[in-house]
């Protein structure tokens, strides 16, 4: 099978899951401790139906959207996703590359393989960053500096990773950083051919391309994964921290990880932009709430002063405009992304996305909604919305004998 050939994000899921060795799709499919959180997130979606209506003329559809000054043509981008070379050499390339074809943004991770740089070269005007903030100030400042250098509009502040998860997948795997192999791995991987030429042709651990200037010169791979652990999580950081971004950031700023209504008060307070109701996937805290069901309460706190997103669960054009119709203005998407380019390059980013804009389109239009600003709370029903049932009294037997 192809990526053409994938008909929805589980057809990529799937292929995605047979191209990579067990300890590379687990550690993208993988959640914390019982692993609640994904499953959570994708159910907040489905508690939600979408109420169609007709007789609308819906023979022109347009699901573009403005943020932060500028027309993307999906209300969807690939949101950050970290060591994507392990699942694929240049695939944070592949992404942004798909990104500019699409006009979607492409958010590079703050644990990117590849450089800023170099995806500023293939997406000038789709690149946002990710800032994993680390333990040494000086490092983080110098982010900035490349970002702003490079021409980046939007800085994603990423604050849900303030320790280190115990993700028991990889634990069980043996999976850590520095990519190390153990004979086990190395057996399971032999099954997956293509994967392991590829990672064996391409020298071995793939580095964090970003971090390499931070690290001793000419460390190798596991020696920059290294220092990158001594760095990141920052876990002593704080609101301060990210006013001294916000000082140092003179584009917009959308801070991850939101979650809570007061945080989000703070956050707007600081001067962010914008905001990312996300629970990373479900990564970081398995008993954490579905973003969709936190979303409305930080809408009706913050929601006029700066731009709400959303992420976490979507694997269907019905989940993004689920979020749309709850008052997100755009989401991301993590695993989808991943699964698509893992699976098929270049070619599967640019499937996930032809897939996702294409059930946005057949849903807009079968719900009467030609347009994005049509999608709104009046487009949902929720078991909420059940009338109370009506016991109506018994019909009186009409026949002279009684019988029915
Ligand atoms: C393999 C993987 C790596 C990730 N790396 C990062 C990262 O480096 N920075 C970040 O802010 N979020 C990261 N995330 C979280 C995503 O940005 C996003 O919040 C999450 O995946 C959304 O949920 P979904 O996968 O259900 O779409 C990662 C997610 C996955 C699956």
């Amino acid at each position: 099978m192809t990526v053409e050939q994938a008909i929805n994000i589980e057809d990529l899921r799937r292929m995605c899951r047979r191209r990579l060795p067990r300890i590379a799709f687990d550690y993208i499919e993988g959640g914390v401790e019982d692993e609640r959180g994904s499953p959570t997130n994708q159910a907040g979606f489905l508690r939600y139906r979408l109420l169609p209506r007709y007789l609308v003329d819906v023979s022109k559809r347009d699901q573009s959207v403005t943020l932060f000054g500028r027309t993307y043509s999906s209300p969807f981008g690939f949101g950050p996703t970290g060591t994507m070379g392990l699942f694929r050499r240049g695939s944070e390339l592949m992404l942004a590359q798909a990104a500019r074809e699409a006009n979607i943004p492409y958010v590079m991770s703050g644990a990117s393989n590849a450089t800023m740089e170099a995806a500023a070269r293939i997406a000038p005007d789709h690149l946002w960053y990710q800032l994993y903030a680390a333990t040494d100030g000086a490092i983080c400042a110098d982010l900035l500096r490349r970002a702003r250098d490079v021409g980046i509009g939007v800085l994603m502040v990423t604050v849900d990773v303030p320790v280190r998860t115990r993700r028991e997948r990889n634990i069980r795997n043996g999976f850590n950083f520095r990519h190390k192999l153990k004979p086990s791995i190395v057996a399971e991987a032999l099954r997956h051919p293509a994967w392991i030429v590829e990672y064996l042709r391409h020298g071995g651990a793939p580095m964090l391309d970003n971090w390499a200037p931070y690290a001793a010169q000419g460390a190798n791979a596991m020696e920059v994964a290294e220092f990158f652990n001594t760095q990141v999580p920052a876990s002593s950081q704080t609101w301060r921290d990210l006013e001294t971004y916000r000082k140092l950031w003179p584009g917009k700023l959308v801070v991850k990880g939101i979650m809570r209504t007061d945080d989000a008060e703070r956050a707007v307070a600081l001067g962010a932009d914008g905001i990312l109701v996300s629970n990373h996937g479900g990564r970081q805290l398995d008993r954490a709430p579905a973003p969709i069901d936190v979303f409305p309460a930080i809408d009706a706190a913050v929601g006029n002063r700066a731009t709400l997103m959303l992420d976490s669960g979507i694997r269907r054009g019905s989940d993004i405009i689920t979020a749309l119709c709850v008052g997100a203005k755009f989401t991301f998407l993590g695993r989808a992304g991943l699964y698509g380019v893992s699976a098929g390059g270049q070619a599967g980013a640019k499937r996930v996305i032809d897939i996702l804009r294409t059930e946005l389109d057949l849903n807009m239009g079968q719900m009467g909604c030609p347009t994005i600003a049509d999608l709104g709370p009046d487009c949902l029903w929720t078991e909420r919305d059940l009338a109370p049932v009506v016991t109506r009294a018994p019909v009186a037997a009409s026949s002279p004998d009684g019988a029915q």
